[in-house]
Order: C-alpha cells, then structure tokens, then sequence
C-alpha cells in the first residue's frame, strides 16, 4: 500500500439499491444473531428511481475511524448488524488500483484502512418501508464495489441478510425469493432471482402511505414475539408457507395475477363485484397498504377509487402522488376538481363518507431492477478532498 500510506487521497464507490416488498412474508426468525428465518419469502422489487437508497462509501488513509451519516446526520455504526456486514465484506477484499488517481491498495491492507460512509432514502425512513432492506443491501454492494469483492449476488446476499433480514432480496431486481436454508452457519439461506424486471412489467404498484412516523413495534421485537407466543406461527412456517411459495413462484412465472392476487388475495369488494381480482393487495409491518395492479387500465380505475375515498388534506394534488406522477393524468385527475368531481364506486356496501386527511399521499411504482454502482463522482455523496459528506 505504497501510496496508501503515504498520500491524503480519498477514493469512493457510490451505489443504489432499491427497496423490496414481500408478497410471501418473512415472519419469524430461527437464529436472531445470522437472522436466519422460519420460512421462504418472496419480493417485488421496485423502481429504484422511486424508493431506493444512494450510499457513497470512501476509503482514506487518514480517516482515524469507521463512521457513517444516514440522511445528513451522523449515526453509530457499532451495531452488529453493520460490523457483521463490514467484517464479512472486508474479509473478502481483493487489491484495487486506481491508475487515474495512482492509488495502490493490496488486499491485505483493507484491514487498516478506515471507511466514510453516506447514505440517504430517497422516501421515509422507518414508515414501514423496507428502508432498512435497500439501506443494507446499499451498504454491503457498495462496500463491495469499493474494496473490488468478487463474490456473486447470492454470496453478497447472504452478507446482506445479516443486516437485515429482507436486504438480502434487494440485492436482485424483478421477482426474488429469499430461501430460508437448513445450514445451521446460514450459508445456505440466500436470495436468487425467480424473473427480472421486464418479465411482468405490466404490474403497478401503488403504496398509501397512511404514517410516515417511526413504528411502534420494529419488526425484530414483533418477530420474536411471534416466535415466542404464537402456535400459529410454526403451522404458517411448514404448512402454509412452502405451499403458497410453489403457488406463488407459478404464478409469477405465467404471469397469472388471478392466482397472484388471490394468494396475497382495499379492494376485496371491487374484486368480489367484479368476480375475479382486478388489484392484489399486501401489508408490511407498517400501517401502509402496497396495491398491486395488473395493468394500467386497472390502476387508473383504482386511484380513481382511492382519491375518491381518500382526497389529499391540503387540496394539493401534485405532492399528493409520489413517483410516477403520471398515473393521475392517465386516471383523468388533473386538478383537485377533477378529483371533487369522481363519482362514488358503484359497488354495494361501500361506505359513505370519505376520509380525508387518513392517507399522507401514494406512492405510483413499477418492478425495478437490483442495485447498481454510479461511476459519476458528481453524484457521490461524499466530498472527494474532506472525506465528510457533502452539505455538512
Ligand atoms: N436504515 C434505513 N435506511 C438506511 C440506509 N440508507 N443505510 C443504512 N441503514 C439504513
């Protein structure tokens, strides 16, 4: 590490990774430290460009310690779910050569090299959506990137698990299914891809975000609740699981959404008037609904049904659609008139008041693709002369 030791450079890897939504649940943990869990999941991972996490990791010698600022504000990277996920990566370091920059580090020398690290949500963290799973998945492919670890996406997986539990299917875009393992070391409990982003591309999602505050019960503590007083839990873990698992695996590859949307079966009476399911709805550990629709032709008929029952606080509609914007120009609602003006869903035994003010605002998404490494340093988050991040 010649010039490592010498020099006052600073070199970065800036990543994104994309956060991911469980249409088969991860519920239950049979190892708390490896986060090993009770049974298979399955995800869809959205568009990065609407709910992701950016993270810039930088490398200096004269960093005197590891540190890492989340959303601007410095946190402690002293849990052990962020040294699992360093000590796994650096461990797997390989030697990096930046010609440009003349900088020289051996593999051997990551050991006394010091990280910066800056990341930042592009949408709430902690409102119950899955920040933590792109944040860790962030975190763990872009140190990746930095220290050149040559290990594959499942391997980079496994690593990503040991942050959070469900990062390890952000490490994927499309479809992705976490399988639970047997291996007591969870060397085997690794996601892969089940299809990518353009196999179903038709789907789009569109999440209430009811609270965008901190939940009361974070899912490590209701997990083990669960664990610990349910004997529900263990029938759903090796009875009803593995079953919908193969059901659900089937219906992503024929892209069946009857058989999709039945499994994860706000709309239960639009789907029951109309005799098959016209939108799939899931929840998170969070209060927020995700809604799945087929096409556009039924997401544009659902937010129309929505905003009808859920019209935005402060008239303002714009802020009130997140992401792919262009849902409320396709569904007619150009102005809060255009929405006043939505007549009331046909559908028997709909309720007939509205509830204004009971969603903060939608988010419009699609299937997005897995994490991606930005060679641009104009977008680091990192300042390449101080090493701190920018802005602070
Ligand atoms: N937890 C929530 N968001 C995160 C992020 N972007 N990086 C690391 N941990 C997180």
């Amino acid at each position: 590490m010649a010039a490592a030791e010498e020099g006052q450079w600073v070199l970065m890897a800036t990543g994104r990774s994309p956060t991911n939504i469980a249409v088969i649940k991860y519920w239950g943990k049979r190892d708390e430290a490896l986060i090993l869990p009770v049974n298979d999941s399955i995800s869809v991972t959205l568009d990065p460009d609407h709910l992701s996490a950016t993270t810039t990791v930088a490398v200096s010698p004269s960093f005197p310690s590891d540190r890492m600022w989340l959303n601007g504000k410095e946190i402690s990277l002293s849990g052990g779910r962020f040294q699992s996920c360093l000590r796994e990566i650096r461990k797997r370091a390989q030697d990096v050569e930046d010609e440009k920059k003349g900088i020289r580090i051996k593999k051997e020398d990551w050991g006394k090299l010091h990280v910066h690290i800056a990341s930042y949500n592009n949408f709430p963290t902690a409102a119950g959506l899955a920040s933590s799973a792109a944040g860790l998945a962030c975190f763990v492919f872009t140190l990746g990137k930095l220290m050149n670890v040559k290990e594959d996406h499942g391997e980079l997986s496994s690593i990503a698990r040991q942050g959070s539990g469900s990062a390890c299917r952000s490490i994927y875009g499309g479809f992705v299914k976490w399988c639970m393992g047997k291996n007591n070391d969870g060397s085997d409990s690794i996601a892969v891809q089940l299809a990518d982003e353009a196999h179903w591309n038709d789907l789009v999602i569109i999440i209430a975000v009811v609270s965008s505050k901190q939940k009361e019960t974070s899912s490590t503590s209701g997990m083990r609740d669960s664990v610990e007083t349910s004997p529900l839990l263990q029938y759903r873990a090796q009875t009803v699981v593995p079953e919908r698992v193969l059901k659900m695996e089937e219906a992503i590859k024929s892209r069946n959404f009857e058989s999709f949307a039945r499994i994860i079966s706000l709309v239960e009476k639009w789907n029951q008037s109309e005799g098959t399911p016209r939108v799939a709805y899931t929840f998170d550990a969070g209060p927020n609904a995700v809604l799945i629709a087929p096409n556009r032709k039924n997401a544009t008929i659902l937010l129309q049904k929505l905003l009808y029952y859920f019209p935005p606080q402060d008239n303002d509609l714009s802020s009130y659609m997140v992401g792919d914007k262009s849902i409320l120009s396709d569904a007619g609602l150009k102005s809060i008139e255009d929405v006043e003006a939505l007549p009331a869903p046909a559908e028997t035994k709909m309720p007939s008041q509205k509830f204004k003010g009971d969603v903060s605002y939608f988010i419009c998404s699609r299937l997005g693709a897995g994490p991606k490494v930005d060679t641009d340093e104009s977008l680091a988050l990192i300042d390449s002369v101080t090493g701190l991040p920018k802005g602070v």
